[in-house]
């Protein structure tokens, strides 16, 4: 990625390739709310299913579900979400500008104030944050006044009510995390996999949070995906396992989705912050063109969730050990990764500017690339023999058919979006049932024979 390029770049090529669009917009959109378009929707679904090759299929000891987006109420006062799930909000008096307490006073420390003294602990605890408001001289970011009303809590929960009334008894919510369905639904997969510790549950889906402060794109949003696993293991094995899911996700970043190891970072959060139920935990943050933003949390959560279930639903959650013969809560870990966050990553390192020829460029991986074979018959009139070729690929890969305009100018539309590999169909080279590849990186061409074009691909793309 070029360090000049700014968000707003990014969002006008995501608009005008297809890789996300502003919702209901023919009805003037919803703030912050974004749709993923044709090529966006393949790219976030490459990520998850590299998400799933990496930690599910490659793995013997894990396992996938899928829970539902509206759970039992009970399960958000368990876990603590209904009671404590909120940030500290403030109204600046002067424009009337909503922000998050916490976050301005990290951004002023980012950019290099020191924190007083006493800052460290529950920064998210209101008394506290209005006198660190008022200390540090935070200022609106958007009229500079120093002048904010008092700061108050505001639950993320984003609420819905089921049945045809709307009282509080049919009050429900949109989940916030996955992760609850995972030590909701732990005793089942326990007992229905006969799996021994270490074992770990895995989930990606959408998730809700009623954001104060939505913005920077795709990045914070009141409706999202996340990818979350909980590795439950012996407690007295947690330290290690902490330490090897550390280096699993940054593998997973560098090595799977590539992004350049100089755009990611991994804050561990210093012990007197933690939240009362962790035990270690940090962020993955990677370095988008508005600054360094979280893309994953990890945490050993102690058995604080499945201890928290057993007593609000007085069902026993204990692991039996058949070999020591022993009964005991596992310690989770829990890698838990956004996956818009890790899409808007991914197209922010794949931005590249051709300044000799004024051209922009997605430059993905081929894994991540969304289309990955472009067919294009040279003259419109092969149609169905291109057509044919198309047939063939799909089968196997993700590919796009276009006959509209010059060959030149759509193998550049193709290289706009880093297509690993064009076929350009013929009538001479068909004849002797082949085909030309081109391919992205190095604009080399190849003749290669139909009938071995599905394998030719299957082990470049490997
Ligand atoms: N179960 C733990 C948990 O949910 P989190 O740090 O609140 O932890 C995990 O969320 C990840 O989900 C974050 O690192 C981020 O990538 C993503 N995420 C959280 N809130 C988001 C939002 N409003 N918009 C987009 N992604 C979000």
């Amino acid at each position: 990625m070029t360090t000049a390029v700014k968000m707003k770049d990014i969002v006008n090529l995501c608009q005008n390739r297809g890789f996300v669009y502003p919702w209901s917009e023919i009805y003037g959109g919803l703030a912050n709310s974004w749709d993923y378009g044709p090529y966006g929707s393949l790219l976030k679904d490459n990520i998850a299913n590299l998400w799933k090759k990496e930690f599910i299929q490659k793995r013997t000891d894990n396992m996938l579900i899928d829970a539902s987006l509206i759970m039992n109420p009970k399960v958000w006062e368990a876990s603590g979400h209904v009671g404590g799930f909120a940030d500290p909000l403030m109204d600046c008096r002067e424009c009337k500008a909503r922000w998050r307490a916490d976050k301005l006073v990290d951004n002023k420390i980012e950019a290099g104030e020191n924190e007083p003294a006493w800052y460290a602990g529950d920064k998210t605890e209101t008394k506290r944050l209005d006198e660190i408001v008022v200390e540090m001289w935070i200022e609106c970011p958007d009229c500079k006044a120093k002048n904010f009303s008092d700061i108050k809590k505001f639950n993320l929960m984003l609420k819905t009510f089921l049945w045809v009334t709307e009282d509080g008894s049919a009050l429900a919510y949109l989940r916030p995390e996955t992760a609850q369905g995972q030590f909701v639904d732990f005793a089942n997969v326990a007992r229905s996999s006969r799996r021994k510790l270490p074992f770990w549950i895995a989930q990606v889906g959408k998730s809700f949070r009623n954001e104060i402060t939505p913005g920077n794109f795709i990045f914070r949003t009141r409706e999202f995906e996340q990818m979350e696993i909980e590795y439950f293991v012996e407690p007295w094995k947690d330290d290690e396992a902490f330490k090897m899911w550390k280096e699993n996700s940054k593998n997973f970043f560098e090595n799977i989705i590539w992004l350049s190891p100089e755009n990611l970072r991994f804050s561990p959060i210093k012990k007197e912050e933690l939240p009362h139920y962790s035990k270690e935990a940090g962020d993955f943050d990677y370095l988008y063109p508005f600054g360094w933003g979280e893309i994953e949390t990890l945490a050993n959560r102690t058995d604080y969730d499945l201890k928290a279930h057993m007593t609000a639903s007085k069902q026993n959650l204990a692991y039996f050990d058949a070999v020591n013969n022993k009964k005991f809560l596992p310690y989770v870990i829990e890698p838990a990764m956004g996956l818009w966050r890790i899409t808007l990553a991914a197209i922010c390192d794949a931005y590249t500017i051709d300044e000799e020829n004024n051209r922009t460029y997605l430059k993905f991986e081929p894994r991540v690339a969304p289309i990955k074979i472009a067919i294009l018959p040279v003259v419109k009139k092969l149609w169905h023999l291109a057509k044919e070729i198309y047939t063939q690929l799909s089968e196997d890969f993700v590919c796009e058919y276009d006959e509209v305009w010059a060959i030149w100018k759509r193998f550049a539309r193709m290289d706009e979006i880093w297509v690993p590999f064009s076929i350009s169909v013929d009538s001479e080279e068909y004849e002797k049932w082949n085909v030309t590849i081109r391919f992205r990186d190095s604009m080399e061409q190849e003749i290669v024979k139909i009938n071995e074009l599905n394998e030719f691909i299957r082990i470049r793309l490997k």
